[in-house]
């Protein structure tokens, strides 16, 4: 299968050192030989017709930061040129979430969608701004279009909600869908002030380059907007979610929460309105997880509230679940 790779840092490597280990059983369990033609990040491209060499992209990037010195004859080929050239039948987009106007993700999307190419996408920012017209474009060039890593990183919850419950009528759902800001709070819970707890997470490298995004809950915003669209079939962006962030959380609020045997969680959720905001929750509530973990409880119409729990993001765990997409794909074009 020919992949063009969109972004190369920590998701894109994770997914093919997975490729270079998995390889063997990867053919010999599902028929699934992954082929990249073209990788780009954002200082330049590298391209093979035939497969690139992966051990020696992981290698080069390492070396050189950057992916355009793979080959003596450095490739000018942009990212768009590239999906408007080259014969690929999976895009897999990997570049940063940005919620002002989704680029370069969107364009690298939308150009794959029109050039019949299947998506599989990690970057939440064209989802947010534009969920309902990109799920009409892939429709329309009849293509398919995954995103499984995008909510809850490796922890299958898109799936879960989508498959394991088909049938049944999901009537709400609420969820810690960001791990940064939970283990903020988780950390406040245990004594330390906002700023000490924000400048730990910093150091352990969890906070997003722009803190924003984690900070005023526009991740999770991003990922409540997924789900509202995927599970619960709503036309709805990022600007009808009704977002406020953990900037305003104090101290008092904390041991207030605890007096009520409650720790403040930043919940989004689906329950009539859409809504992202710190919240108390029981702590004896299977939703009040801590650290960097995320958790989402579904309640439905006969099975009642299931809530599932696990790793929301990483390299690893993310490039995982790209694999599981792509296994998808695959398993989709064998059958038709
Ligand atoms: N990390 C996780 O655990 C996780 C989990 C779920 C979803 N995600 C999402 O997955 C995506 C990738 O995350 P990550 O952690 O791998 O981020 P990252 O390490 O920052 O990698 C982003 C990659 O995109 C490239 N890039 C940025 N701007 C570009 C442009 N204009 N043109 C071409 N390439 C560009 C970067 O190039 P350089 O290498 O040259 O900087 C880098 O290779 C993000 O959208 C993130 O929200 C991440």
């Amino acid at each position: 299968m020919r992949i063009i790779l969109c972004g190369f840092g920590v998701v894109g490597q994770s997914l093919v050192k997975l490729f270079v280990s998995r390889s063997e059983d990867l053919y010999a369990k599902y028929g699934l030989k992954p082929r990249v033609v073209g990788v780009f990040d954002s200082r330049g491209s590298a391209v093979d017709q035939s497969g690139l060499d992966l051990e020696k992209l992981i290698d080069t990037k390492k070396k050189t930061g950057t992916v355009k010195n793979y080959s003596k004859t450095k490739n000018a080929l942009s990212g768009i040129d590239m999906i408007k050239n080259l014969d690929a039948e999976v895009l897999i987009e990997t570049t940063a979430s940005n919620y002002k106007d989704a680029e370069p993700g969107m364009s690298h999307i939308t150009n794959a969608m029109k050039h019949k190419m299947h998506v599989i996408s990690v970057n939440k920012g064209p989802l947010a701004l534009a969920f309902p017209s990109l799920m009409e474009l892939a429709t329309y060039n009849q293509v398919m279009f995954k995103f499984s890593g995008t909510v809850g990183g490796g922890t299958p919850i898109l799936d879960y909600a989508k498959n394991s419950l088909r049938g049944e009528r999901i009537t709400s759902f609420a969820g810690i869908l960001n791990g940064t800001t939970n283990y903020i709070l988780t950390n406040m819970t245990n004594g330390l002030s906002f700023d000490e707890a924000l400048q730990d997470a910093k150091k352990k490298g969890y906070v997003e380059a722009d803190e924003s995004l984690d900070l005023d809950g526009l991740d999770a915003a991003a990922k409540l907007v997924i789900l509202a669209n995927w599970i619960m079939d709503m036309k709805v962006t990022m600007p009808d979610i009704d977002c406020t962030g953990i900037r305003t959380v104090t101290t008092s609020d904390i041991k207030n929460a605890a007096k009520n045997k409650c720790a403040v969680k930043l919940i989004a959720s689906c329950n009539k309105e859409l809504k992202v905001s710190p919240i108390e929750v029981p702590i004896d509530d299977p939703l009040c997880v801590n650290g960097t973990l995320n958790a989402i409880a579904f309640t439905s119409e006969h099975s009642g509230t299931q809530t599932i729990i696990g790793r929301g993001a990483g390299g690893i765990e993310t490039a995982s679940s790209i694999l599981r997409d792509l296994l998808d794909i695959r398993k989709e074009i064998a059958r038709i």
